[in-house]
């Protein structure tokens, strides 16, 4: 307790300085944008209809709506290591939303984690994102929100444990992490490539789930996009490398992806990435897919050609080391009616396994997550893979999941009960 006092004068000193840096840092009219690079993503029709479009591409619907409740109305719970907050109302409701709110207003708080008043908002709304986003991208998204039917509805008070209850505290993070550019293109790319790179980055915020972050919870700028675990899930690596990256795969498998929730040698989109996938890649022209693609590819996508890999992904067959085990019978009752281990395809396209990272990863984190959790979500998807959290014990889903690994990813079991025991307690 005796530190307590000393801290918060630290804490108080550094927010002072803080305050300093982050008005050179962040201001949003500091940072405004400049050259015709950093335009507006070019989307035809009225303001109104490229703000729809650019906040599919942006995914501001899948935080912003409770799974049932009425689109942009907010109240969606974010459990972070240090508690829980919750996101808002974007619909015009006066009182509830953003219906007082100026244009520099909402400017200030998508790009900048800054609402009126001065109120901190934390980086759960991806800020850090956004605040390369071209400010007409911006304008034309809030003509869309605004054109919205105005729902009453306040989010509860956010649940964060001392010192991250301190919204005060945000601008010193602000000043350590906040990069706050805007996106500007890069000239030793095409048009493509940089169409692709403002999607993934500042729209698309791909990086807030797949770049590891430091100690500060802030993103990584040396290793862009090198995979990272949020809530138990695993966001892969999705460099252009050829091993642990998506460097093997074709420009039409990642389209296809993207596009679908599933390619063919690869698998599933599951978890965190099937919402992306549902709310937002699959609502973008199959140009702007195209161009994510070649961004991801590091510029030279190959042909639309299936890879060696892609075409070639075997089947899997039952492991003879684990016949008898407690995995197959379960495997053989629960899941090889939608994933059938022989050469028969599986009845469902989505649920072919053949070639997916998540059944060759021998930490199994997806697997585990994905036994627990099922993957319910995503919109208008009818596929979707049940929960086997409740009926199935630690145990039987470590057994499932080593099972699964040796089958489909020829792995060796490793998987333990306590592996098993905290993915699921992710899930909660
Ligand atoms: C990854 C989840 C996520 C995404 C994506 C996201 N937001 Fe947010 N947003 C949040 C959360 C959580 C909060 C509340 C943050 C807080 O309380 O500090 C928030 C807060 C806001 C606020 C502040 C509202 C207020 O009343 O204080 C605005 C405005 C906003 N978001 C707009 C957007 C727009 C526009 C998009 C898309 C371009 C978007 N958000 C995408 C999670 C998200
Ligand atoms: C909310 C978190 C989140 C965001 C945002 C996100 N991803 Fe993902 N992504 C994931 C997760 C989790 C997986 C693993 C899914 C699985 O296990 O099926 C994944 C998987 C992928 C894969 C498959 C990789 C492989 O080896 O199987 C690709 C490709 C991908 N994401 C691309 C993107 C792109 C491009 C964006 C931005 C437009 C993006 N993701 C944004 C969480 C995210
Ligand atoms: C009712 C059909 C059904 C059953 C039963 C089922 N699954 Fe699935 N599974 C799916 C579908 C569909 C997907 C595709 C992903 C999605 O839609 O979320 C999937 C996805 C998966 C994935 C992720 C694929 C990837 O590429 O990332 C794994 C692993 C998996 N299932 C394993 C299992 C295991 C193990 C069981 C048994 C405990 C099981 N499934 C039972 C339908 C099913």
């Amino acid at each position: 307790m005796r530190k307590l006092p000393t801290l918060i004068a630290l804490a108080a000193a550094a927010v002072v300085a803080a305050f300093v840096a982050y008005a050179w840092h962040a201001d949003d009219r500091g940072a405004e944008d400049r050259g015709a690079h950093a335009g507006p993503l070019a989307v035809a029709g009225s303001a109104v209809e490229q703000g729809r479009y650019l906040a599919a591409a942006a995914d501001c619907v899948g935080c912003h709506t409770v799974p049932g409740g009425a689109a942009y109305a907010g109240g969606v719970p974010f459990r972070l290591p240090f508690g829980t907050i919750y996101s808002t109302n974007l619909t015009p409701d006066r009182e509830t939303g953003l219906g007082a709110w100026s244009d520099e207003d909402f400017l200030r708080a998508v790009r900048g984690g800054v609402a009126p008043g001065g109120r901190h908002l934390y980086p759960a709304h991806p800020y850090p994102s956004y605040a390369a986003m071209a400010r007409d991208d911006v304008l034309a998204i809030r003509a869309y929100l605004a054109s919205l039917p105005p729902v009453r509805s306040r989010a509860p008070g956010s649940e964060l444990r001392f010192p991250f209850s301190q919204r005060w505290l945000m601008p010193l993070w602000n000043a350590l992490y906040l990069d706050g550019r805007r996106f500007e293109a890069d000239a030793r790319h095409d048009s493509t490539w940089n169409r692709g790179a403002y999607l993934a980055t500042a729209l698309g915020h791909c990086g807030e789930c797949h770049t590891p972050r430091n100690a500060g919870y802030a993103l990584r700028g040396d290793r862009p996009l090198a995979g990272a675990v949020t809530q138990g899930w695993k966001a892969y690596d999705i460099t252009a490398d050829a091993e642990s990256g998506v460097g093997a795969w074709t420009a039409a498998a990642l389209q296809e992806y993207l596009a679908s929730g599933h390619a063919r040698g690869h698998g599933a989109a599951a978890g965190p990435m099937k919402e992306v996938v549902a709310y937002s890649t699959s609502q973008l022209t199959a140009d702007d897919r195209a161009a994510l693609a070649t961004y991801l590819l590091g510029g030279a996508a190959p042909g639309g050609r299936a890879t060696q890999a892609e075409a070639g992904a075997a089947a899997a067959s039952p492991p003879r080391g684990l016949a008898g085990t407690l995995g197959e019978s379960l495997y053989a009752g629960a899941c090889a009616s939608c994933h059938p281990l022989a050469a028969v395809p599986a009845p469902a396209y989505y649920a072919d396994l053949r070639g997916s990272r998540t059944v060759r990863d021998p930490q199994g984190t997806n697997l585990l997550r994905l036994l627990a959790d099922g993957s319910p979500h995503g919109a208008g998807d009818s596929t979707a893979m049940p929960a086997f959290g409740r009926g199935y014990t630690d145990t039987e889903r470590a057994a499932l999941a080593n099972y699964v690994l040796a089958a489909w990813g020829n792995l060796p079991p490793g998987l333990t009960p306590n592996d098993a025991r905290h993915a699921a307690a992710a899930s909660r």
